[in-house]
């Protein structure tokens, strides 16, 4: 069923991905490609990409949802990346890599497995390992992390970047909501970044098509034994403008009995508080908040192009130099919330367009 809240996990809930899927699957077995990204905006599909992808390969593979996780610090994070490893692995291939660290004068054994694995020396030989035991068993690991970017703060692309040239039984298969955050994370165009020239591959979500959205709504229906007006299916396309996610709770809306307008204005109430959260956190940790949340009115009133953009401030009579500007054009569509299209910086989300509106 495709109206469920959940992220999917079975193809056939899985509406039309089959283009991503099979580019994804096909890239998960080749033997050459060990660094695998996932692109899109929030709430297009990504996790439940990533599972079904994950639940159809035949590799083991290990999925850390970075927001669950504790990211904040690089040795609790580093425990609890093994510690999910260990949940997935035979306790006896565990045992195996386990009994060849004898660590730094004490041995695992004495120690709690966070306390032995916050230190870095250890990590190293425990993963020096487990890629040797996979070696020998011929064997591939997929470590999949949903939500990479956030692991940015504990230097984990250091990480991901020696484990890249020195495990060869590893693969990494990452997504992340901030595109440009995930592109600065991934060394683009930055030579000092670690992962820098690291070869990696790219499937890329995008919004629904018109089409695809009255396609995803009809079988979405169908799937439930109900019908949708034309007019209907009109009003969630030019509303929610093709975002799968939106959409998929409309149609859970639907399947509650709740009327067709009502649906459609509890996606909207529901979903400006989260965008709105979405937004206060990335504002909160900005000085320039007020002149950031002017800014997006502007573009949300259509004053959208950079002399538009600049004649408004000066109507207000805030400075704002141009490259204090471009920071915080940059800034935004980095974090997703904005898209440039030709001379246009717009709103990328028709929620969150709402939400600023008002
Ligand atoms: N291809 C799809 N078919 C059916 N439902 C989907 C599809 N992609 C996403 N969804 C639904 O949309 C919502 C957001 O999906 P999710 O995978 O969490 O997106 P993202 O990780 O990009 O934020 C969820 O409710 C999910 O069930
Ligand atoms: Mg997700």
């Amino acid at each position: 069923m495709y109206f469920d809240l959940k992220p999917k996990s079975e193809r056939e809930n899985l509406f039309g991905g089959e283009y991503a899927l099979n580019n994804l699957s096909e890239y998960l077995q080749d033997d050459s490609t060990r660094l695998i990204i996932i692109k899109g905006l929030r709430r297009t599909g990504k996790t439940s990409l990533l599972n079904v992808a994950l639940n159809e390969l035949k590799a083991d593979s290990v999925k850390i949802d970075v927001r669950e996780s504790p990211y904040f610090e690089r040795k609790e994070f580093f425990p609890y990346l093994v510690e999910q490893i260990k949940q997935k692995i035979e306790p006896s291939f565990w045992e195996k890599i386990i009994s060849k660290i004898s660590g730094v004068g004490i041995s695992y054994k004495d120690l709690a497995l966070d306390f032995f694995f916050s230190k870095e020396e250890n990590i190293h030989l425990f993963f020096q390992n487990l890629n040797q035991q996979l070696k020998n068993k011929n064997k591939i690991l997929v470590l999949a992390f949903d939500e990479i970017q956030l692991l940015k703060a504990i230097k984990f692309d250091y990480f991901i970047a020696s484990a890249f040239d020195n495990y060869s039984q590893l693969k990494f298969l990452l997504t992340g909501s901030e595109i440009g955050v995930l592109d600065k994370f991934m060394g683009k165009r930055d030579y000092d970044s670690p992962l820098y020239g690291r070869a990696y591959m790219e499937v890329e979500l995008n919004r629904l098509k018109e089409e695809e959205t009255k396609r995803f709504l009809e079988e979405g229906f169908r799937q439930i034994g109900k019908n949708i007006s034309f007019e209907e299916i009109k009003e969630v396309i030019s509303q929610l403008d093709g975002i799968i996610g939106w959409t998929t709770y409309y149609g859970w809306l639907r399947i509650k009995s709740i009327s067709h307008e009502k649906s459609l204005e509890r996606v909207k109430e529901e979903g400006k508080v989260l965008v709105k959260r979405e937004l206060d956190l990335f504002l909160n940790t900005r000085q320039a908040k007020s002149k950031y949340i002017k800014l997006l009115k502007f573009l949300a009133k259509g004053e959208n192009e950079w002399e538009l953009i600049k004649y408004a401030f000066l109507k207000e009579k805030i400075k704002v130099a141009d490259s204090q500007l471009g920071l915080y054009l940059k800034e935004l569509s980095d974090y997703g919330f904005i898209e440039k299209q030709t001379e246009r910086y717009l709103i990328s989300d028709p929620i969150m367009l709402k939400a600023i509106k008002e």
